[in-house]
């Protein structure tokens, strides 16, 4: 089983070291653009595998897609990082034109894949892969409900002191200051949050959570890799191994939630199909007047992508 990540900066080579050292592939391949840049990252990878007991075996290439060929699963973090003063979607103009140019290779080696994108704007660079690649859209599918949430649950595991394995939520939307999460559907061992928290605690770290990508550029002067990695890394495992996880993926929505042809954050079930199904919740009102806000400054930035020259 064959896994490729394109891009080896920050987020790729974190997601093949969490690929290799769980043994979630048997090959693992990192591609990047720069000279050597993906062998150097591969090779450091790889030699760990005595000292992490594990024999997934990592190989990195210098923009040689070929070496890509029948992978089972593709994971796009090549483009630029937001650096302090930027939002994500400042980052659109470059990373299409990445994006772009990553999927028409990655398609023509790897015809049956799923592709998981991650580079930012998330669910615009997501639909981009989409347009580019021809592919279903069950697909095609983001990486961000995976980090965001993971920010979430670990701010509430601090507040209410508790293990963060026992905590469980869902978020919505765009993977932006819209994004939703939740409360509603957060659980700490199956009890409500709403029973463990004051409601002015609950609504700082749901602010915090949206807040959270740009707290950590503004503390390291570029964007998160350690959980990202392994966001990405935690999807493609459960499509290796078709474990029919319930996550939250950004997909594209052909009337769920009353919205169309727009890529956002919804809980799917992901399994060796990718994405297998949608899973449409009864949202109250408030709750949908934010998922469609949310919609709403997606769409806005989706517009500036088909805007976009060649
Ligand atoms: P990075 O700068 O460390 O790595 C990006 C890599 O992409 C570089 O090594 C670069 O040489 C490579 N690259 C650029 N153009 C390429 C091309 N045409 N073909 C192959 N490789 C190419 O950046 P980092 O921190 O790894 O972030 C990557 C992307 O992921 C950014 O767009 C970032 O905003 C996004 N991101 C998204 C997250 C999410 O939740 N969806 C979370 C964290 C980052
Ligand atoms: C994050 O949320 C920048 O999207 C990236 O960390």
């Amino acid at each position: 089983m064959k896994v490729s990540v394109i891009g080896a900066g920050n987020v790729g080579a974190t997601c093949a070291e969490v690929l290799a050292h769980h043994e979630i592939a048997n090959e693992v391949v990192l591609l990047d653009i720069k000279e050597n840049f993906a062998e150097g990252k591969a090779l450091d990878i790889w030699e760990t595998s005595a000292i992490n007991m594990y024999d997934t075996r990592v190989t990195g290439t210098t923009n040689d897609y070929s070496k890509t060929a029948g992978s089972e699963v593709v994971v796009i973090t090549s483009g630029l990082p937001r650096k302090p003063g930027m939002s994500r979607d400042d980052l659109i103009s470059t990373n299409a034109k990445i994006v772009k140019s990553v999927t028409e290779q990655v398609v023509k080696y790897s015809p049956d894949a799923k592709l998981i994108v991650v580079s930012n704007p998330l669910d615009v660079m997501t639909y981009c892969a989409f347009i580019n690649s021809k592919f279903p859209a069950n697909r095609v599918f983001g990486m961000a409900g995976i980090l965001d949430t993971g920010r979430y649950k670990a701010f509430l595991a601090d507040e209410l002191n508790v293990s963060p394995k026992d905590i469980s939520a869902v978020l919505m939307g765009g993977h932006g200051d819209t994004m939703v999460p939740l409360p509603r559907y957060t659980t700490i061992g199956g009890i409500p949050v709403t029973e463990l928290i004051e409601k002015s605690k609950l609504d700082a770290i749901i602010d915090r959570a949206k807040k959270g990508g740009g707290e950590i550029v503004n503390l390291l002067g570029t964007s998160a890799w350690y959980a990202p990695g392994s966001a990405a890394a935690q999807m493609v495992e459960a499509i290796i191994r078709d474990q029919k996880r319930v996550f939250p993926v950004c997909a594209l929505l052909n009337g769920e939630y009353g919205l169309k042809n727009i890529y956002m954050g919804v809980p799917v079930i992901l399994g060796k199909g990718g994405i297998e199904r949608i899973i449409e919740l009864k949202l109250n009102d408030d709750e949908m007047k934010l998922v469609n806000e949310s919609a709403k400054a997606v769409k806005e930035v989706m517009d500036v992508l088909d805007n976009l020259k060649d």
